[in-house]
């Protein structure tokens, strides 16, 4: 070997790193051209870049699809109404809806592709000098003023398709019908009230056994009020382990609380008595069919068990002259659900 050798495969060696440098070089270039003309706004490329021109007609096209796919959603909108009204079939709701949402989303797919204007082009025009220029003005005039138009037309649809979707929306909600607070903390519960049974005939005192239980409304009261329906037991006087401020509240044995569970306003319709020696320890208690929970009715519908958040409402009640059972005031507390979180 040479001692020229090494300085040859040298050179030749720092030749192949300069064009593998050159390659790189010309590749990043290029994949930097490429970004950008990918990456550049789309208003900003020249119509040549961007195939031919849209052939004559294509646009008022597009705006009569785009005012069709509107007054489709309007009239899907409106169906939906009217089948909410009429006939509420849940799948042919769900279809309209969805038939309603669906076109908008088309029309405005159509509208962003076809119809709105991506690029700004200024075109000098010269003064017509001779007749058919100004003819050709005069038409560009008039193909303006048609174009006018079709806006009218689509700025309708448009309106259509608003107020059908709306109508869709609204309706639905108002449907809701008015809210049940009111009914909840204002009961019809008065002193002096006297408690009726379905037949509005008065409940005595004399009616009400041991062991079981009897439901009363509201003399003179519409009997769907939630506030209404009461539940009556009679126990044993000495066994009552009322709050002090109730002292009075069970004449001869007999109580009352509102039938509308405290858990999720079911109707309360158990009522466990124990006759057994075995499990008289646990009272007597009026229970819910819906998820068990239990008030305790000796100790003014206290929770016992279950997911009540608070104790039945209790009426105080009072024995008239003719034996009949009357409120003695207002319930202890609203009636219904513990959605306020009034847990106690
Ligand atoms: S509604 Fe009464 S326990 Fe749930």
């Amino acid at each position: 070997m040479s001692p020229e050798e090494p300085a040859g495969g040298s050179r030749e060696e720092s030749s192949r790193e300069g064009r593998r440098r050159r390659r790189l070089w010309t590749l990043l270039a290029a994949l930097a051209l490429a970004a950008s003309r990918v990456l550049r706004p789309r208003g900003s490329r020249a119509r040549s870049d961007r195939g031919p021109a849209p052939p004559v007609g294509a646009e008022e096209r597009a705006e009569r699809l785009v005012a069709a796919l509107l007054l489709l959603t309007a009239l899907s909108g409106a169906g939906f109404v009217t089948l909410f009204v009429l006939h509420p079939d849940t799948q042919l709701l769900g279809a309209t809806l969805g038939a309603c949402l669906a076109l908008l989303a088309l029309a405005l797919a159509v509208a962003s592709s076809r119809l709105v204007v991506s690029e700004t082009k200024v075109e000098q025009r010269p003064m017509p000098g001779d007749p058919m220029e100004a003819r050709q003005a005069a038409e560009s005039v008039q193909a303006g003023g048609q174009r006018v138009t079709r806006r009218r037309l689509l700025g309708g649809a448009v309106g259509a398709a608003g107020a059908g979707l709306a109508a869709a929306v609204v309706v639905p909600v108002a449907a809701l019908g008015p809210g049940l607070e009111d009914q909840l903390s204002h009961t019809p519960w008065r002193a002096g009230r006297r408690l009726v049974d379905a037949e509005g005939a008065a409940v005595l005192a004399a009616d009400v056994n041991p062991g079981g239980f009897l439901t009363a409304f509201a003399e003179g009261v519409d009997q769907e009020q939630l506030g209404s329906p009461v539940a009556v037991v009679r126990v044993d006087p000495a066994s009552l382990r009322l709050p002090a401020a109730r002292a009075g509240w069970a004449p001869e044995g007999i109580l009352a609380y509102s039938k509308i569970c405290t858990h999720a306003a079911c109707a309360i319709s158990l009522y466990r008595s124990p006759l057994s020696p075995s499990t008289q320890a646990r009272g007597p208690a009026l229970v819910c069919p819906c998820h068990y929970s239990t008030f305790d009715v000796l100790q003014g519908g206290r929770v016992e068990f279950g997911p009540a958040g608070r104790p039945l409402p209790q009426l105080p009640l009072m024995v008239d002259a003719a034996g009949a059972l009357r409120a003695a005031g207002p319930l202890s507390e609203p009636v219904g659900p513990a959605w306020w979180g009034d847990r106690r």
